[in-house]
């Protein structure tokens, strides 16, 4: 399965300095035929002593918003921009987010989501460049078939009242989301299926 041999190849990555002082690499984990993907920034504390994304206090956060939108996390796809912790929990720093780019790609690629949602700034960078969170967050972009949704970091919102009402609204529209992704995918296929005009005659 591509999924479980981009997991290996992360273990053993040594493409940026990261590795040096993880615990163990965090490839991601999740449905591998997800319609809805996350990418958070990178593991923390928790993430690096077991080895998954989202264990910690943030992590039980996330769980509980993937639920208030209907969805199980068994349901969803979660990884990171960066797979090794930064020592300290410092930000990830520009060349290990180019170094690990092409393992997101490639599951990205193997998990097809409908929706990828970005949490926190890191993430959201690679598709809205640029932009701030406060402004655009909630909003869907169409890149080819996805919608991506720039939402805040679980972290940020846990303990900051107004961010945690504001990222509770945000999950909250992921079931229309999906539902449109539903009725894009009708159109592709009716006009897949649709003779070209000229064709008959
Ligand atoms: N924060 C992240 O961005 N990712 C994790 O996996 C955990 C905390």
């Amino acid at each position: 399965m591509v999924l479980a041999e981009i997991a290996e190849e992360v273990k053993k990555c040594t493409l940026c300095e990261l590795f040096r002082t993880a615990t163990n690499a965090v490839p991601g984990e999740g449905n591998p035929e997800a319609r809805v993907m996350f990418i958070g920034e990178a593991p923390g504390w928790h993430e690096d002593k077991q080895g998954k994304p989202f264990v910690g206090n943030s992590g039980k956060f996330l769980t509980e918003l993937i639920e208030s939108a209907g969805l199980e996390r068994d349901d969803v796809f979660i990884t990171n921009i960066v797979k090794h912790r930064p020592p300290g929990n410092r930000d990830p720093l520009p060349d290990e987010i180019a170094a690990c780019a092409g393992y997101l790609e490639r599951q990205i690629a193997a998990i097809d989501p409908d929706v990828i949602v970005t949490l926190g700034r890191h993430s959201m960078n690679r598709y809205f460049p640029g932009e701030r969170i406060s402004k655009i967050h909630g909003k869907p972009k169409r890149f080819g078939t996805r919608l991506v949704v720039p939402m805040y970091h679980p972290a940020a919102a846990l303990h900051n009242g107004s961010l945690r009402s504001t990222i509770e609204d945000d999950f909250k529209q992921l079931p229309r989301f999906l539902a449109e992704q539903d009725t894009e995918r009708d159109k592709r296929r009716q006009e897949e299926e649709r003779p070209e005009q000229g064709t008959l005659f």
